[in-house]
């Protein structure tokens, strides 16, 4: 997939930019901090997956003193197939949000997957020592890009836990009744299950060639294992793996109802809903140790890069497209060996890439000049990359 041109609108710092990328592969926007950079890739990341990479409210996104944003492109698929895509998002006269695609109105659930992209954020060079919503957002905005089912599942089971925690402070305060729990609880088993069953199977996947992935960057384990943590059970399912949990998506739900149920009482003290996919975890085992124990940075940073490809094949296949790869001001953190290596698996992608200094092995690139609310075109460098 191809970005041709991107306009916005009251975006952040950008009252208004229009940005026309051409036929060129590798893009490098450069500015000093808080000059922009990170803000540009943000709005194409919206458009891909329909929220901030940085988890930014709607409010936050609007440039101060307004009150609406608008992010539109032009995109081209692989086989030559033009589009334009528009996320709309305003406060007033009431909050509204909704994805344009050729200008027909969707659904902001449906626009996802219209633009596959994969983001590379600096906080993911310690993706493993990061807190555990990182790690989930990676898997959910993989899998929203290439099931809709899964992003209309994760949209609902959000909306179902916020009406579940609602209604807990309510029964506290005493406004609210038990019984009422019910409902909530039948639609998030039933979501959740979507859910779980999805990170369960995509981790899976990933798992057959991370270790390969590993030891094309020089890391030699002898077993690499991708290993999903749930919320303890309280219950003993049917179809059961070795760990004891259910692994079918009927198992899941039924396990995950039963465990609503159960731990009603401790929800019902904290407010807040304990249970379910939103409180999962995964992690890299290697040699039988969770990476986040062991390695050293050098040893994380080479597993989130080898997850990085995996992350963009993955895409490929299930798509049969070459997502957009937006790296946000990560390429002069990783060694000469990690750049080349980088640089030679996202060839044929389009690139967007963010950074305060231009690398001489960026030399090839199409340079942008980030600053004051504006982008600058500089020409290329010597020595096409493309
Ligand atoms: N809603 C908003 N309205 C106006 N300006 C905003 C808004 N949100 C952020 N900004 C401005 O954008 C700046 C940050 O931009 P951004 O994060 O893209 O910088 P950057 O070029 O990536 O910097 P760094 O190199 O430090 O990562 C902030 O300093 C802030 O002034
Ligand atoms: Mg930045």
């Amino acid at each position: 997939m191809r970005l041709q041109s991107l306009t916005l609108q009251q975006f952040r710092s950008y009252p208004s930019l229009e940005i026309a990328f051409g036929e060129r592969d590798l893009h490098v926007l450069q500015g000093p901090n808080a000059a922009g950079k990170t803000n540009l890739l943000e709005a194409v990341a919206i458009l891909s997956s329909g929220r901030s990479f940085l988890g930014a409210e709607e409010d936050d996104l609007m440039t101060w003193g307004t009150d609406h944003y608008r992010i539109r492109a032009e995109v081209r698929s692989d086989v030559g197939e033009g589009r334009t895509i528009e996320v709309v998002s305003q406060r007033l006269p009431r909050r509204a949000r909704a994805g344009f695609v050729n200008d027909v109105r969707l659904p902001i659930g449906r626009l996802t997957g219209v633009l596959p992209a994969i983001s590379f954020l600096p906080q993911d060079l310690s993706l493993f020592l990061g807190s555990p919503s990182r790690r989930r957002d990676l898997l959910n905005d993989l899998l929203v890009q290439v099931s809709p089912a899964f992003a209309a599942s994760l949209a609902t089971y959000q909306k179902l836990l916020k009406q579940r925690n609602a209604l807990l402070r309510r029964i506290r305060e005493g406004t609210g009744r038990t019984q009422d729990l019910v409902v909530w609880e039948e639609g998030l088993a039933r979501e959740g299950a979507v859910i779980t069953f999805s990170h369960l199977e995509l981790l899976k996947v990933l798992q057959l060639s991370l270790e390969e992935e590993l030891r094309a960057l020089g890391e030699s384990w002898q077993e690499v294992r991708l290993a999903y943590d749930r919320h303890p059970s309280a219950r003993s399912g049917s179809s059961l793996s070795l760990d004891g949990r259910a692994t079918t998506r009927e198992g899941i739900e039924a396990e995950l109802k039963h465990d609503l149920l159960h731990f009603r009482e401790r929800d019902l003290l904290i407010g807040s809903t304990t249970i379910g996919p939103h409180r999962s975890d995964w992690r890299i085992d290697a040699d039988g140790r969770s990476l986040a124990s062991f390695a050293s940075r050098g040893q994380q940073r080479t597993a989130v890069l080898a997850l990085l490809f995996l992350q963009v094949s993955y895409m490929e296949v299930r798509r049969g497209e070459k997502p957009l790869i937006l790296l946000d001001d990560v390429f002069s953190e990783l060694d000469s060996v990690h750049q080349e290596r980088l640089m030679a698996s996202f060839k044929g992608h389009q690139v967007l890439l963010t950074t305060t200094h231009v690398p001489p092995s960026l030399a090839g690139a199409k340079l942008w000049v980030v600053g004051e609310g504006k982008v600058m075109e500089q020409g290329v460098g010597l020595g096409r990359r493309e």
